[in-house]
């Protein structure tokens, strides 16, 4: 691991999903006391599941000022936003309808849309505007959250896809020949790295060989390739998934 990401290694998948939800909790008290506002970004898949359940409970979501709250994805698969593998559709089960974020604060990807760059440029254009960026700025999002696949993806940055050597676009369209729904949206390195705190959530046994080999030194896996520029890098993960890792923070 980086010496600049913190591995924090969770009991169970309860306890990380409560680790998790206090650190946004905490992100965002700081975020809108420093600037007025928290700019959150979520992680799609299945593991974020549970940390968005528990940030939706009164007790965590009654501490977050959801006014001030702006939400983003870090990506999307190409389906509609009431599909089943919408990461739009699961956050907003476990989470977004239970707060009260107006609406107009919530900013999901179109990559349903039938032109994926159009979509792409569309979503870089919302951030631009979001965050009030100027010609060459990037968006500096208080808390992105991540998940990491089996192979060493994070977001629907693949091994192999050329978006990864992307340096200009914030957004793009990517065709994963592998994935169940290969069309996706996807932001990129130079956006992930210019967050306040990237947020990996890793639950499971499946996960604990690429856990050991992302963390290792020399990693050139995408996940391992999440490096904030001026920012902090936290691993939460299970007990399962760290198995294979020399041991972090233990909670
Ligand atoms: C997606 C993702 C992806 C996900 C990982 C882990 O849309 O598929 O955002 O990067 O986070 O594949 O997914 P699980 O949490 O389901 O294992």
């Amino acid at each position: 691991m980086g010496s600049d990401a913190n591995l924090i290694v969770c009991a169970d998948p309860a306890a990380l999903a409560d680790a998790a939800a206090h650190l946004i909790v905490d992100a965002a008290n700081a975020a809108v006391r420093e600037r007025g506002r928290f700019m959150l970004c979520l992680a799609g898949g299945e593991t974020p599941r549970a940390t968005y359940a528990r940030l939706a409970l009164p007790e965590l979501s009654g501490r977050v000022r959801w006014d001030r709250t702006w939400v983003f994805f870090g990506d999307e698969r190409a389906v509609p936003p009431d599909h089943s593998e919408s990461n739009y559709r699961m956050a907003h089960e476990t989470l977004l309808s239970r707060v009260s974020v107006p609406p107009g604060q919530i900013f999901r990807m179109r990559a349903e849309h039938s032109d994926a760059d159009g979509a792409a440029a569309a979503y870089a254009a919302v951030l631009v505007e979001a965050f009030a960026t100027r010609r060459g700025e990037l968006p500096r999002f208080d808390v992105v959250l991540l998940g990491l696949g089996v192979d060493g993806h994070t977001a629907s940055l693949f091994p192999g896809s050329p978006v990864l050597r992307e340096v200009f676009r914030t957004v793009a369209a990517v065709h994963v020949a592998a994935a169940r729904i290969p069309q996706r949206l996807t932001l990129t390195f130079p956006v992930l790295n210019a967050a306040a705190r990237v947020v990996f959530l890793v639950a499971g046994p499946e996960k604990a060989k690429i856990v050991k080999t992302v963390l290792a030194e020399q990693s050139t896996l995408p996940a391992a390739m999440v490096r904030p520029t001026d920012g902090e890098l936290v691993w939460l993960a299970d007990r399962a998934a760290a198995a294979l890792h020399p041991v972090g923070e233990v909670r």
